[in-house]
């Protein structure tokens, strides 16, 4: 186990911020772990775990020892008594989402092509509960592994010790900050069936197939994320900077009377709406759109990116600005679907 001292973490960071750590550690075998963690308890030190780096904002130095977890392997299980055609597939912590995603289809399994595209790491995908197109991480779940801190012992955990919701869980409350996940347990199946339901994307799709298969979904997400969402290669940011909110239904029809046309969508309980972040911050662009070298991105509202020379703080206080003028003007309170460390 290697530690390093007083690390500039701008290549960790999907924002591009050049923040520092006070210790960094990087994790590329399980059995360093247990040391890790115990070097940071030693020196009475908090710990933060890191994956990918594209769902965190630093808002400055972070004075602890950064984990970042970089193991590597994909295995496909070969479990008897699975329903026709389902696969089980055990992914490493550090295995790049979107390169796990091409290797799904590289290897004729399917039920993940909708979530192509998404920056980070396989052990974050639980964390925030991915979701994109119709198709949320949970869908997919079946179990994953986590170290506990607090035991130093390895557990599984099924879907419901892991509370999935809205691009939340357990791993982002009091309860599972103990808990880091080293591998994530998935389905998927050999039997490719089409899910199109996402507005957007079966409206580009309608344009070339109404029978696509599973390339041309993976392609068609790749083209329409990557014609409103910029490139972390290229601008600095971490997706969607804040969740699409949920309020109750009787809110919302009242929000309608003023605002004919705020988009709404489904949440599965009759009496809660989820409603458009992105719209409501468009309308109160006019009002707030940068603050130091931090921006709202021209092409998708909800994405805040780094012009260049951001700072931490440029983002969370425009952050801030945004979130006040929706509450101001919509009575709506947003909240980040970024972690702020
Ligand atoms: N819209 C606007 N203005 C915009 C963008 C969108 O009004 O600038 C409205 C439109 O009504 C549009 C609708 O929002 O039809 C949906 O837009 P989009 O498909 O971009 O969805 P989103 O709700 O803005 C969510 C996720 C994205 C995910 C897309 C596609 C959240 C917080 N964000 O965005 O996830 O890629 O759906 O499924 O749920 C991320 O989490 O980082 C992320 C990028």
């Amino acid at each position: 186990m290697k530690v390093l001292r007083d690390i500039d973490l701008t290549a960790y960071n999907s924002f591009g911020l050049s923040q520092r750590a006070n210790y960094f550690i990087s994790i590329d075998q399980l059995a360093d772990l247990a040391e890790a963690v115990s070097f940071a308890q030693s020196l009475g030190l908090p710990i933060q775990i890191l994956g990918g780096g594209s769902n965190v904002l630093f808002a400055k130095d972070f004075p602890g020892v950064l984990l970042h977890m970089n193991c590597k392997g994909i295995e496909l299980l070969s479990i008897p008594k699975l329903n026709d055609g389902e696969r089980l597939l055990k992914v490493a912590c550090g295995e790049n989402w979107h390169e796990l995603v091409k290797y799904c289809l590289s290897n004729d399994l399917y039920g993940i092509e909708n979530l192509a595209l998404i920056p980070g790491t396989v052990g974050a995908a639980p964390i925030q509960n991915i979701g994109a197109y119709g198709v949320e991480f949970e869908q997919l779940f079946v179990e994953l592994e986590a170290y506990d801190i607090n035991s130093g012992e390895f557990c599984v955990m099924d879907a419901p010790a892991c509370e999935f919701n809205y691009r939340d869980s357990i791993f982002k409350h009091s309860g599972g900050k103990h808990l880091i996940v080293v591998s994530v347990t998935l389905k998927l199946s050999e039997v490719f069936s089409p899910n199109i339901s996402y507005h957007a994307l079966k409206q580009t799709l309608g344009a070339t197939s109404s029978s696509p298969d599973a390339q041309q979904v993976f392609d068609t997400v790749c083209s329409i994320r990557r014609s409103k969402l910029p490139d972390p290669q290229v601008v600095g940011n971490a997706g969607s900077f804040f969740k699409n909110p949920i309020i109750p239904l009787s809110e919302y029809q009242s929000l309608k009377q003023q605002y004919p046309e705020l988009p709404a969508y489904d949440t599965g309980d009759e009496a809660m709406v989820k409603v458009s972040a992105a719209w409501l911050l468009e309308k109160i662009e006019s009002k707030v759109k940068s603050k130091g070298g931090a921006a709202v991105y021209s092409k998708h509202a909800l994405v805040l990116i780094n012009q260049g020379t951001a700072t931490g703080s440029d983002i969370i206080e425009l952050a801030q600005l945004l979130s006040d003028s929706v509450k101001q003007t919509f009575g709506i309170k947003l909240q980040a679907e970024v972690t702020v460390v």
